[in-house]
């Protein structure tokens, strides 16, 4: 990545968490722990970077929040942002500045790009009926409205978006609204909003978005699929108790009363981070500075986020920026796809996860670090286990990482009373062992600087691993009677190693890295240490180091037996409320043969597949069912590309009740199996069966 070398600013953010509850593993590894690796990398790199984060106060999932508790909204968000803040810091988050979207200059600093594009007769006004709750009497939008999605038939969808298949919806795409706060149905009420013409602004957009196809496809992949169905205008106000207030002199100069009226929480929640920046320098008594990391065309803007803010990141904020001039568009947004919890979901509100804070009393914020950035859902969804959290532990940090350190100080306190050898003439071993600290200080800073941090966490403990490798094809123990010299040189050599070490793991494991960092004596902090000077060998003979502490100690089982307990118990519970929702579904219901002959089952060919604009889960069918033509839309899009269906054969429900999915006809329904891991195959009817077959 050309743009990140020298005289180059880098202001990274990471999205703003809502502060209406604490943090949990999916939130970490989807846009802080990468973002947070990538500062430390760059600030070791010796970088101009900026890390700014804080917390999203506004907006309806505060709200809830504050109604579900029977509290304030400012009492949950102070209490949240608190708690927030303080498991970052658990966790060895950098930032630079957190701050929070309730703080005066926030609100000031929102109003004022409100007040900037309404001046420029940016918005487009309307008046017109929507969703409103008499018995609340509020308006109903966004999360304060669910219904029935039209797409997949959840029927707990929100009115800004079904979390079952992820499509985007506004309030009156719900089929049977109701409100989220009385359960009551909405009436429909006149009220008057700001739209941002998304649709107009579209052309600049993919003007701006064409420079920039070498983002992670999982994120082109998703702003395509929006910009072939069209952006559409969204409103920028709402009618709301809580947020930043629409400025009064916008509603004045037109004769509208905002009181009552709020900016849409992702109006001003991604200004939140210039709000922040602008703390941030009043903070480091040059207040004007902010100006240089947003205003400045030679600053490198770089979101971090998860997959459910790519529109808001890629699309709607940008325009926002580029409407009111004067700022750096985004050079990069590496939005991660989610983390599932032992094979399933994470839900919050069954409190199926692990909590950031809870996790902290028990482990140590470095192994987790590490199991997450190993196991990062970088490109797609990834799955967290106890059990692979331990095996990381102990197989990686404290078999190859924590041993090879222990063993080289061991031993030169043991043979060398605790004094580093002297390094004699290195042979073509000792050479390959410096060259790989070269060549591992080269593939680490690359896979980080292409947001790569699966391959960064491999890189850098495949050095251990082949320092191990060293340390036991040299046999010091031997040499120490035949080959003292040699033996000399080759502790010499592990020693160095651990300082490459330190700097290398530093970006990952900044406690670890402090531990050893100290124990080596080095002037500063690890964090301060430069990534250049990995493999320069900067250890003096001579000096005299003590024994070093455990860098891990092995996690035991019954250390992680309760936590998947725990989850276990949950997992039942939803389980169980599952199959009470849908007697069918549980597997031990039993039906009659009567029962099942009702179900019209028979061979189908795939004679087309395609995907569905803006529907990343749903894939288009045409199949032959040897009785006639039709099309079946599939929740199979994110297991099979679609070139490779055509022409199978398969297993369809041909009787089902048609439905529509995402304005497309459903006529039928493919068979799948699905695995444990969430691997799904098609029912395979085998190639001979014709078409239209019935299976029995
Ligand atoms: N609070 C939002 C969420 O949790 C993220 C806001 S990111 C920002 O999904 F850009 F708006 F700040
Ligand atoms: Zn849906």
């Amino acid at each position: 990545m050309a743009t990140l070398e020298k005289g180059k600013r880098i202001l990274v953010t990471s999205a703003l968490p809502y502060a209406n509850g604490p943090i949990h593993l999916g939130h970490l590894a989807g846009a802080y722990l990468p973002a947070d690796i990538f500062v430390r990398y760059c600030r070791l790199k010796k970088r101009d970077v900026v890390y700014i984060c804080g917390s999203d106060e506004n907006g309806v999932p505060i709200m809830l929040r504050a109604r579900a508790e029977g509290k304030d909204p400012q009492e949950i968000v102070d209490r949240y942002h608190a708690m927030i803040k303080n498991s970052f810091e658990g966790v060895g988050m950098s930032f630079d500045y957190y701050g929070r979207t309730s703080s005066p200059v926030h609100h000031e600093t929102s109003r004022e790009f409100f007040c900037n594009l309404a001046e420029k007769d940016i918005f487009v006004l309307r008046k017109e009926k929507q969703l409103f709750d008499p018995e609340a009497g509020l308006f109903l939008a966004d999360r304060f409205v669910y219904g029935t999605c039209p797409s997949c038939g959840y029927d707990k969808a929100y009115g800004d978006q079904c979390e079952k298949c992820g499509t985007s919806l506004s309030p009156d795409d719900l089929i049977n609204p109701k409100s989220a706060l009385t359960d009551t149905e909405p009436v429909k009420k006149e009220t008057t909003h700001w739209y941002l013409p998304l649709d107009t602004i579209q052309p600049e957009l993919e003007k701006w978005l064409a420079n920039h196809q070498d983002w992670k496809p999982n994120v082109l992949g998703q702003i395509k699929s929006w910009l072939t169905e069209g952006l559409k205008e969204r409103a920028m106000t709402r009618d709301q108790p809580w947020g930043v207030k629409v400025p009064k002199e916008v509603g004045d100069k037109i004769g509208v009363d905002v009181s009552g009226k709020v900016l849409y929480v992702w109006f001003d929640a991604p200004i939140g981070y210039i709000s922040a920046t602008r703390e941030w320098a009043e903070q480091q008594g040059d207040p004007e500075r902010w100006k240089t990391y947003w205003q400045d065309q030679d600053t490198t803007l770089i979101h971090f986020i998860g997959k459910d803010n790519i529109v808001f990141h890629c699309l709607i904020f940008p325009a926002i920026l580029q409407l009111h001039g004067d700022y750096v568009l985004p050079e990069n947004v590496p939005a991660n796809e989610f983390l599932n919890l032992e094979g399933n979901k994470l839900s919050t509100s069954r409190n199926y996860a692990v909590w950031l804070d809870d996790y902290l009393q028990k482990f140590d914020a470095d192994s987790l670090r590490y199991a997450l950035a190993a196991n990062m859902p970088e490109t797609r969804d990834a799955d967290f286990s106890w059990k692979e959290f331990q095996a990381r532990h102990n197989n990686e940090l404290a078999d190859i990482l924590g041993n090879f350190v222990n063993r080289t100080f061991t031993f030169i306190t043991k043979y060398f009373d605790g004094n580093l050898p002297e390094c004699g003439p290195l042979d073509a071993m000792d050479n390959e062992l410096v060259a790989q600290m070269l060549a591992s200080r080269e593939q680490t800073g690359a896979a980080i600087d292409n947001f790569r941090f699966k391959d960064a966490t491999r890189s850098f403990i495949d050095l251990a691993r082949a320092a191990n490798k060293y340390f036991n094809d040299k046999e010091p123990w031997r040499t120490r009677k035949d080959a003292p010299g040699q033996c000399a040189t080759t502790l010499h050599l592990c020693a160095q190693t651990t300082h490459a070490l330190a700097i290398l793991m530093g970006p990952i494991l900044p406690f670890t890295a402090e531990k050893l960092w100290q124990f080596l004596q080095l002037p500063g902090r690890a964090d301060q240490a430069n990534w250049q000077d990995i493999g320069s060998l900067p250890l003096t003979a001579g000096t005299h180091f003590g024994k070093p502490d455990i860098l891990f100690t092995k996690i035991e089982d019954a250390q992680i037996e309760p936590e998947i307990a725990k989850l276990q118990k949950i997992e039942a519970k939803m389980n169980q409320a599952k199959s009470e929702a849908s007697p069918a579904e549980s597997q031990s219901t039993t039906i009659t043969i009567d029962d099942f002959n009702r179900v019209d089952l028979r061979v189908a060919e795939i004679l087309a597949a395609e995907k569905i604009k803006g529907a990343d889960k749903l894939l288009k069918l045409q199949v032959d069912t040897g009785l006639d033509k039709r099309q079946i839309v599939s929740g199979i899009a994110q297991h099979f590309e679609p070139e490779t269906l055509v022409g199978k054969k398969i297993v369809i429900v041909a009787n089902l009740k048609p439905v529509k999915l995402r304005g497309e006809l459903s006529e039928g329904m493919l068979l799948t199996a699905e695995s444990a891991d969430g691997t799904l195959t098609l029912v395979d009817p085998g190639a001979i069966s014709p078409a239209g077959a019935k299976v029995k």
